[in-house]
């Protein structure tokens, strides 16, 4: 097992930073007792008053002089919402507000309470600062989702590596079997594992974290070289990533069907699971054994272990202390049939579509490397267009077809969906000129995509014809990066793909290639139900050139099929609210999403 020592976040979180540091010695006592002497009841409530400010202002210019600029009026901010008592009321910060358009001028920088206060502003700017760039924010949080959260950062914190307690369920997976809280074994956990591409990863990491926020587990994760620098660490005061001497080895071999997978040892009846259908003599049986001390769940597109999406099944799971996490889908939807997780997930997520978009926006942040990246490309070219427009451009072995194909079925879409500016061939245009004070109407065309020809046709086609309009449409093209092939293995091609999938997520609309978990991650970070293009099944350009998502759910691409014949379950969902909650996939009709 090999893991970078740096982490992904670079320096570990403090829970403390500087300007909370600042804001916090603000309220000290100790600058306010000296106003302790002054007679009458009014005076010294005068006297406190004018203390309180000038230690204030005091200790606002020392964080000028001492900190820097950004951070001093980030402590202005604190401590003048401290003053009005606002402290929860969502404040907007000052920095650099020329982008990102009317939204994010009043965006509240914590995304109404999604994201813990207080974490280091300098280790992860983009915590902080891509709300500025986001242009869509649809849905709120629910208050339940927020407690939710709230309790899970103080588990995390709780049961995190080097803690007393994170020791002891150490122990206990030495001594090889799972024990009860009872015992003194209080922390369950979650080990996400690497399988498959970028996008792969970033939807399973944010399945595993629901599961752990269902089930009261803590997430951990191990994360190759490839990975080590890519996202920040998530959770305020404690890390996520798993110890270097974690006592299972060889994480990233173990591949979809080891010895201690969850079937296997069904198989082989180390655990134990009481169906439905068992006869009741069986429940009075002698105690059956204790449960092996960690499970290794394969749920990756193979879907090894299916029977992990049964009630009983969750039940027997929940008495096992570690659960290794192997997956490259996004199994959300999934986890809504589960009759303990269904009423739960309803109250998380009143609305179904935007589970993904707000889990991803609450984990997920790129690490100041890959953030870089993103903010100099945006501000270079994207930056001062009114509209910005997402293509991300798949080609799949199963389903590749010749360039001109695919490039007649982008053109194709746009024209039927709207998307892409017109072109005019009309050359009347002498009468209309651009200048700066009128603005124009500029629209940024963002292509993501591993190869480079379908950026250089669209590029060309609006150098060879006018963007109809009038000379004050302007029409832009812009391709990063373009890698020929995929290489998860390469941290800086890993960076590169990250900082490109943030970039889409700062679209007002998105084109995405059907069956991409890579344009499933960026219109889950964007907020947009993006008009997907349909893959080209075996080979032949699909019929329907696009259609535009209802959900902007990413697809769970290879569903378990478990119903309760196998799961040995009777009926304990809602049926109909299932049918209609979860459906087939707009781009792949094996799969299935989330629909409100
Ligand atoms: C946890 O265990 C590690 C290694 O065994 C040890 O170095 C550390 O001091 C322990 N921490 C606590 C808080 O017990
Ligand atoms: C520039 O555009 C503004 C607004 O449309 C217009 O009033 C002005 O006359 C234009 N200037 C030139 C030099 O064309
Ligand atoms: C920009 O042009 C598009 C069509 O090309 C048009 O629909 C839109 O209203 C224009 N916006 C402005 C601000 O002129």
């Amino acid at each position: 097992m090999e893991m970078s020592g740096a982490g992904a976040g670079g320096a570990p979180p403090k829970l403390e930073d500087d300007d909370d540091v600042a804001a916090a010695a603000a309220e000290r006592e100790p600058c306010l007792a000296s106003g302790g002497g002054a007679p009458g009841r009014e005076e010294r409530e005068r006297w406190r008053r004018v203390l309180v400010v000038g230690c204030l202002v005091a200790l606002l210019l020392l964080a000028f002089f001492v900190l820097g600029r950004e951070s001093a009026s980030s402590a202005l901010q604190i401590a003048s919402a401290k003053l009005t008592g606002a402290m929860n009321g969502g404040f907007t910060t000052s920095t650099n507000p020329s982008h990102g358009g009317a939204a994010a001028k009043q965006a509240d920088e914590l995304l109404g309470g999604l994201l813990a206060p207080g974490m280091d502003r300098r280790s992860c700017r983009s915590r902080y600062q891509a709300v500025h760039y986001y242009k869509h924010f649809p849905y709120a949080p629910s208050p339940h989702l927020l407690d939710k959260l709230r309790a899970y950062e103080a588990r995390h914190r709780r049961c995190a590596p080097g803690t007393p307690l994170y020791n002891r369920s150490i122990e206990q997976l030495r001594s090889g079997r799972s024990a009860a809280a009872a015992d003194g074994v209080e922390c369950n956990y979650v080990v996400w594992l690497p399988f498959d591409g970028l996008g792969n990863r970033m939807l399973s990491m944010v399945s595993g974290f629901l599961y752990a926020l269902l089930t009261d587990r803590v997430l951990l994760v191990d994360l190759p070289q490839d990975s080590s620098d890519l996202f920040c660490e998530p959770f305020p005061g404690a890390t996520w990533l798993l110890p270097l001497d974690f006592p299972v080895a060889n994480l990233f071999g173990l591949g979809p069907r080891p010895e201690q997978s969850y079937t296997t040892l069904l198989n082989k009846k180390k655990i134990t699971v009481i169906k439905d259908d068992d006869p009741p003599a069986k429940n009075d049986a002698a105690v059956p054994p204790p449960p092996p001390a960690y499970v290794y769940l394969s749920l990756g597109y193979q879907m090894v272990d299916k029977l992990f999406f049964c009630g009983n099944d969750q039940r027997a799971l929940a008495k096992v202390n570690w659960l290794l996490l192997y997956s490259d889908l996004y199994f959300v939807p999934s986890l809504y049939s589960v009759a303990e997780f269904n009423g739960e997930l309803r109250r998380l997520f009143p609305a179904k579509e935007s589970a993904c978009h707000l889990l991803i926006r609450y984990l997920l942040h790129p690490t100041n490397a890959v953030w870089g990246m993103v903010t100099r490309y945006y501000n270079s070219y994207l930056a001062q267009a009114n509209r910005r427009i997402g293509i991300q451009i798949r080609m799949f072995n199963f389903a590749s077809i010749p360039v001109d194909d695919l490039y007649n079925q982008i053109l194709t879409c746009s024209r039927q969906e709207h998307i892409l500016p017109e072109t005019t061939d009309d050359d009347d245009l002498t009468t209309e000129t651009y200048n700066n004070s009128n603005g124009g109407n500029y629209t940024a065309i963002l292509i993501a995509s591993l190869y480079p020809d379908y950026y250089e046709r669209i590029r060309a086609t609006y150098y060879e014809h006018a963007a109809s309009g009038g000379a004050a449409a302007r029409v832009g093209v812009f391709q990063p990066t373009h890698e020929e092939r995929q290489a998860t293995q390469r941290l800086f091609h890993n960076q590169k793909a990250l900082a490109e999938i943030y970039l889409l997520g700062f679209s007002d609309e998105l084109v995405t290639s059907g069956m991409s978990t890579f344009g499933y991650a960026g219109s889950s970070l964007a907020g947009v139900r993006p008009t997907i293009l349909m893959p080209a099944h075996g080979h032949r350009v699909p019929a329907t050139p696009c259609r535009r998502a209802v959900s902007m759910e990413p697809c769970n691409l290879t569903p378990p099929r478990v119903g309760e014949e196998e799961c040995r379950r009777k009926a304990a969902v809602d049926k109909e609210d299932l049918a209609r909650h979860v459906k087939v996939c707009e781009d792949f009709d094996r799969g299935v999403k989330f629909f409100d």
